[in-house]
């Protein structure tokens, strides 16, 4: 296993970016405000609700996952992303790991997730064992900006829901860009720059937001810069596409499902206090897109 030293030199913007980190670790706790379940507190959850961890089903899926596009949009970039299970495909941003669970469970192909968190890296390895995948997924702790895993080369990768916290995202994308074989394809969810600015502001304008998160953990950029940026690192953009309303529809769906459900359950409050809060902030400080680009 590889991990990388936070402070990589003494830099201003090594600082910047080491501080920033910091936050982002602190943001995604089993016990932080974000709702991080450990394996046991899934399985107990699969238990009470009769369902198999194993299947790639929605509900499975909604159990262990907050991300904002749900198991669909997850589904559609991996759809676009011409997977079989033969290929090798690179997630940077792994988080709890649920994405790569999933495609491991409809693809059958083996993933490498790549996280800065330490925490995230040791809930996805145990949480996919539950899931019985563990034999496709592999875990490497590493900041985006430094990432380094020697001589692989990968025929995929996707970021999902994970850009937005980047400090240095050029950098980011040159490495992967490193990383890929030629043509490959990578797929991006992302949260993007909302009308009014990022979710950086929303912590002090929305306060149902106030508290999901650590403060000043958001470096979302436009669907534009998004474009830019990856064609800088030697990328070919072929479809980039606004998925706000889709996402804001989804989201709401979420939420009335689990005010549905008996309150008295503490992952259902904390679970609509967290799409509450994220609902509030939609369109003026967050928006939502997807690319898809090639290895020039
Ligand atoms: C919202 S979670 C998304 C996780 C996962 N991709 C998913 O969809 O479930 C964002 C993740 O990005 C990770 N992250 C943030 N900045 C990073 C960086 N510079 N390098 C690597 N991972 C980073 C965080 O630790 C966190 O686990």
């Amino acid at each position: 296993m590889r991990t990388e030293a936070v402070r990589p030199d003494g830099s201003p913007a090594a600082a910047r970016d080491a501080d920033l980190i910091d936050r982002v670790i602190q943001s995604y706790r089993p016990d932080g405000p974000f709702m991080v379940l450990r394996a046991k507190e899934l399985q107990a959850i699969y238990t009470q609700y009769r369902l198999d961890p194993r299947m790639p089903v929605p509900a499975v899926f909604a159990v262990e996952s907050l991300a904002h596009f749900l198991q669909d949009g997850i589904t559609a970039l991996f759809r676009a992303l011409n997977l079989t299970s033969d290929s090798l495909v690179l997630s940077v941003g792994e988080g709890n790991g649920a994405p790569s669970r999933l495609l491991a469970k409809l693809v059958g192909c083996r993933i490498v997730g790549v996280d800065v968190s330490p925490l995230q890296i040791a809930n996805a390895r145990e949480v996919a064992r539950v899931h019985g995948v563990g034999h496709l997924v592999e875990y490497v702790q590493q900041n985006a900006s430094a990432l380094d895993l020697g001589a692989q080369r990968f025929d995929a990768a996707y970021f999902n829901e994970t850009m937005c916290h980047w400090e240095d995202k050029l950098t980011a994308l040159r490495r992967t860009r490193a990383h890929l074989k030629p043509k490959a394809l990578l797929g991006i969810n992302d949260w993007l720059r909302g009308r009014r600015g990022t979710l950086n502001d929303a912590y002090e304008a929305v306060p149902a937001f106030r508290g999901l998160y650590q403060p000043d953990v958001w470096r979302q950029i436009s669907l534009g810069e998004t474009c830019r940026l990856l064609e800088e690192a030697g990328f070919q953009v072929l479809r980039a596409e606004e998925r706000t309303d889709l996402v804001d529809r989804g989201l709401k769906r979420r939420l009335g499902e689990l005010q549905r459900l008996p309150q008295n359950d503490e992952p259902v409050r904390r679970g609509v206090r967290y799409y509450e809060g994220m609902l509030a902030a939609h369109y003026d400080y967050v928006c939502y897109g997807r690319v898809i680009a090639r290895a020039a």
